[in-house]
């Protein structure tokens, strides 16, 4: 196997506008994170993965790219890019950036040329424009939904004030999907790729990476698969409703296996043609799919040697507090990915999902993209989810391959589930009048100090979202140096893991166990997780890492210990 540095390292992500704020706009920025990375290093991370700070008009916080090759003034400038990665290449540290090809927002140049155009203009084929169907055009050319909630679709007006044609969006409205039938989309991110790689970059995280090739002809989806639940069965009888629910769950099956937007085989030569970009340059340069695709098998195919890197394993993070479930996900990641020569990845928490010291208290757990707000009938206990998120951390940081950390995770920072909802800026939030909260939750600026307006997130005191008094707790320099904080847990898993080679080690499951125990080897050290209710013994040896408070002669309900046996 080859020695790639991505192979096992851990990718820390920065999530710019909520990481540390230089200019004291209340948003974060460049010349912020510049200020903290050697926060990072102190950590104990290899590389950073930022994610978009490009040119943007922030309907989607920046995942809504006006500009791919300039920095979006809110973020600072091109020289800030470079000053920040100078400071991390000093420091030792990689840095991926994100590249955003299924869609640009709507105030990217070739959109703006696009709707000035005439319907089959070769501006228009830039993107997925389409007649309305029904007497006039009104009616949308098929029945995909965005992400964020609504029709997929939005009609133009064209200049005489007329109603125009419709484009697609698989997500806002703001931000039209390319054409990727279309040589020129492809040449556009050949020249974006080669933009950052020039400058240095250690490589790309992908968003969407499951979703830039459409099916021909844009075919209907069934519309089952598109109702809520309680629309489905609003006007029928009991045994009708369970019949048409047992209906959807097959279809939605079919459709996860066999959607006309998510998976489609095309994708694969978009990634070859990436792949031999990234070889044109010296040093090892990582693709990493962003990609919500099952089964794993699937998944794996992202990362064929030609292919991406890596793909971010959501059916790791998705994986509920069980023991049986986390074994499954570990053996079946491990399986899948090595069958095609590329190292399996872990995650537990990002920018898109609820953190996972608050999921694993919830009950019920929201939708994967719903949030949790004030109305949410969930009950959460966040000492309870914080125990649970530090034995899940220190688990997923003892497997081989590489993990990726979400900024905050390493204070054990909870989702912020009480936001007004006049601070909220997620897209989801808007387009779904407010039914679903969306992600703003995980996105709450991060606390530095425990004193000071923003808790030392902005020079000026100023958060683009409000942080909660709790966050004084969190914060980090109330952690630093403090015996048996998240932080230090983390530093302590950081070190070990890179001095025990965990990252490049293979994993050999213990038997003898309670099935509530997830209990393997990697390397000289033996690592236990009680996923149960019941305290379980532990043998002999040194404990070298410990999720919980002085953990002795037997490890309590959710708690992970790294052992050194020999
Ligand atoms: C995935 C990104 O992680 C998310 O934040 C964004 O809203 C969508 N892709 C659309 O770009």
């Amino acid at each position: 196997m080859s020695n790639e540095w991505w192979r096992s390292a851990v990718i820390y992500q920065v999530y710019p506008r909520s990481f540390a704020d230089a200019s004291g706009d209340g948003i974060g920025d460049l010349a912020g994170v510049t200020e903290r990375l050697p926060q990072l290093k102190d950590l104990g991370v290899d590389a950073v993965w930022l994610s978009p700070f490009y040119t943007s008009p922030q309907r989607d916080a920046g995942y809504d790219v006006a500009d791919y090759t300039d920095v979006d003034p809110l973020f600072g400038t091109l020289d800030d890019f470079d000053a920040m990665q100078a400071e991390a290449k000093r420091l030792g540290l990689k840095v991926i950036v994100d590249l955003v090809p299924n869609h640009s927002s709507s105030e990217h140049e070739w959109f703006k040329a696009a709707l000035a155009a005439e319907p089959g203009s070769p501006e228009r084929a830039r993107y997925i424009f389409r007649d309305g169907r029904g007497e006039n055009g009104e009616v949308p050319p098929n029945n995909w939904l965005s992400v964020f909630g609504g029709p997929a679709w939005t009609q133009i007006t064209d200049a005489d004030g007329k109603p125009g044609q419709w484009y697609l969006h698989l997500f806002d409205g703001s931000q039209p999907d390319f054409d990727w039938n279309n040589p020129e989309v492809h040449e556009l991110f050949r020249g974006v790729l080669r933009f950052w790689l020039d400058r240095g970059v250690d490589g790309f995280r992908v968003d969407v990476a499951h979703g830039m090739v459409k099916q021909e002809g844009l075919p209907d989806v069934h519309p089952l698969v598109q109702l809520g639940d309680d629309e489905l069965t609003a006007d029928l009888e009991e045994d009708q409703a369970e019949e048409t629910a047992a209906e959807k769950e097959t279809l939605v099956a079919e459709f996860a296996a066999e959607s006309p937007y998510w998976g489609q085989e095309g994708v694969h030569e978009i990634f070859r043609d990436w792949h031999n970009v990234l070889a044109e340059y010296e040093g090892d340069r990582v693709l990493v799919a962003e990609a919500w695709v099952s089964p794993l098998e699937k998944l794996a195919k992202w990362v064929r040697p030609d292919e991406m890197s890596q793909a971010f394993n959501f059916g790791y993070l998705e994986t509920p507090w069980n023991a049986a479930e986390v074994r499954a996900v570990i053996r079946d990641s491990l399986e899948a990915f090595s069958a095609v020569g590329a190292p399996s990845t872990w995650v537990l928490s990002n920018h898109d999902v609820i953190r996972h010291t608050t999921r694993f208290s919830a009950d019920p757990l929201p939708p994967q993209g719903a949030g949790i707000g004030p109305k949410t009938p969930t009950k959460l206990d966040e000492q309870l989810g914080l125990k649970r998120g530090r034995a899940a951390s220190m688990l997923m940081l003892a497997l081989p391959g590489s993990a990726y950390v979400y900024q905050g995770e390493e204070l054990g920072l909870p989702e912020v589930v009480d936001l007004p909802d006049e601070a909220r800026e997620d897209p989801t939030f808007h387009r779904t009048g407010g039914e679903l909260y969306g992600r703003d939750g995980c996105r709450v600026p991060v606390p530095w100090t425990s004193t000071g307006d923003s808790y030392g997130f902005s020079h000026s005191g100023r958060s683009w979202l409000p942080q909660p008094p709790e966050w004084a707790t969190y914060a980090r320099d109330a952690q630093e140096g403090t015996e048996g904080s998240t932080l230090e847990l983390y530093k302590q898993a950081l070190r070990l893991r890179a001095e025990h080679g965990l990252g490049t080690g293979s994993l050999t499951w213990l038997d003898g166990y309670p099935d509530a125990v997830v209990a393997f080897t990697n390397g000289d050290l033996t690592v236990i997780a009680n996923i149960g209710t019941e305290p379980v013994g532990l043998p002999g040896g040194e404990i070298v890492l410990d999720s919980g408070k002085g953990t002795h002669g037997s490890l309590p309900a959710d708690t992970t210990v790294w052992i050194r046996t020999a």
